[in-house]
């Protein structure tokens, strides 16, 4: 592996994480690069993790990380929450697969469709990337049309026709990814975000069977959408006749107790879940208008059935702590705690950056924030802001690994992991969480300045 942390850094690392070290050894003897996620990959090594509680994680030397991965933003309520830990080991010594249907499956999407009325009937699968299949399969069935229209940056699993342009550059037209074949980009279309003339012309072009996009933009929201656009996506697809598809897998249950779609008042044809929905365990949901998910139905009205297999849908396990979290969501405490808590996170990035004299700027909203590193342009004076005018080509961009891997390599030195340059916060999070964070961070910049990765 090529050393791009600093000798000086990779030092003091391994000093604090020996045995983290010494299973990432292990871990490479069986599988690619030591991880079993590209996200988790991290040089010179990744932090294991023992055990979690609330917004901290523990790994094995016994040192205290204050976490904003939180499960792939799967845990709004934070690490064993107590109502899912219980709800989990008591359905544990009943059933783990009945092989049958049972009434917690029931109860599961009974609290779904309380909190998203959208939602007339539903499937469960086992992921995200599962449920946004499952939705274009069910639109071309419908509507008999063939193309996906899909929002450039913007991430919805990593099944072959959606995986593509959820990464730049954008700019070539050329969408292409190993092992991709071109018949599947040949059935896929690609508009920039925030552009409705470029969708309403997309539209009439290419003839779509539907539009899938993230409600607070891609990579929820690192170039963000807001109601105006979100509203216009709706009239033209009303307009148009094409199937709407909100994909809530991460803005499901966080951003408000009924996602994204509450927030803007919006109501999609279609729902993509997973994460918040089965409370940290594996699970997904493929959910919307009656009419549509009737094409799962025998002797539908289409004539056509998509066929549905799957051995863990609807597994008792996951249904039990989805059933658990979402009781706990539908409180709407968690999401008012998390959002509160990705503003203090934000202001306090911000000052400290002001402070510190370092181009960096903190943006986002809800439960979110992202740090621009060598941000060229004036500084945020309100939480509105949003960097570059939302310009795609500037914000969703590569950013020097060097000093990507750095920083979270010298955050995690002062007890906080960052999913990159991003944090999720939770409702476990505290005001004292977000300070301990902020004196990380800048021990983080003092430490990247030390070793002249950022002047
Ligand atoms: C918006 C969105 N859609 C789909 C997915 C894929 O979900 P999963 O990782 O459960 O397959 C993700 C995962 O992060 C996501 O953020």
């Amino acid at each position: 592996m090529s050393q791009t942390v600093s000798p000086s850094l990779t030092a003091a690392y391994r000093e604090k994480f020996p045995a983290s070290a010494k299973l990432y050894e292990r871990g490479k003897r069986v599988f690619p690069n030591g991880v079993t996620h590209d996200g988790r990959y991290l040089q010179p090594f990744p932090v294991y993790v023992e055990h979690a509680l609330g917004s901290k994680k523990y790994d094995p030397d016994g040192n205290e990380i204050i976490d904003y991965w939180m499960g792939h933003g799967s845990l709004l309520l934070g690490h064993s929450h107590p109502a899912v830990v219980e709800a989990v080991q008591s359905q544990a010594g009943r059933a783990t697969h009945p092989g049958a249907c049972h009434e917690l499956e029931i109860e599961w999407a009974e609290c779904v469709q309380r909190l998203i009325p959208s939602v007339e009937r539903m499937r469960f699968v086992n992921s995200g990337t599962e449920a946004t299949l499952m939705a274009l399969r069910i639109c071309r069935i419908v509507s008999g049309k063939r193309k996906v229209l899909k929002f450039a940056g913007h991430f919805h699993g990593w099944h072959d026709l959606l995986i593509p342009a959820a990464d730049p550059p954008y700019n070539t037209g050329d969408y292409g990814m190993p092992g991709i074949t071109g018949g599947v980009l040949g059935d896929l279309v690609v508009v920039p975000p925030n552009d409705l003339a470029a969708l309403e012309r997309a539209i009439d072009e290419q003839d779509p069977a539907c539009v899938i996009l993230e409600g607070t933009g891609g990579h929820w929201g690192l170039v963000p959408m807001r109601g105006e656009f979100l509203r216009g996506v709706r009239e033209v697809t009303v307009r148009k006749g094409v199937i709407l598809i909100f994909d809530e897998v991460i803005t499901g249950f966080r951003v408000a107790p009924g996602g994204s779609q509450e927030h803007y008042k919006i109501h999609p044809d279609m729902t993509t879940m997973a994460k918040i929905l089965a409370g940290g365990l594996p699970g997904g949901c493929l959910g919307g208008r009656a009419d549509l998910m009737a094409a799962l139905e025998f002797d539908n009205r289409y004539g056509k059935k998509m066929k549905h297999p799957g051995t863990y849908n609807g597994n008792p396990l996951s249904a039990a702590a989805g059933v658990a979290a979402l009781e706990v969501v539908a409180t709407g405490e968690p999401c008012r705690v998390a959002n509160d808590m990705g503003l203090k996170l934000r202001t306090g990035l911000n000052e400290l950056f002001e402070r510190k004299e370092v181009n960096w700027i903190a943006y986002g909203e809800f439960s979110g924030a992202t740090i621009v590193p060598n941000y060229e342009g004036p500084r945020p004076r309100s939480d509105d802001f949003i960097p570059y005018n939302n310009a795609l080509e500037k914000l969703d961009i590569k950013i020097d690994q060097k000093l990507t891997h750095a920083f979270r390599a010298a955050l995690l030195l002062g007890g906080v992991d960052f999913f990159g340059w991003r944090a999720m916060l939770s409702g476990a999070h505290s005001p004292s969480d977000i300070g301990r964070t902020i004196v990380a961070v800048s021990e983080a910049i003092d430490l990247l300045r030390g070793e002249s990765l950022i002047s």
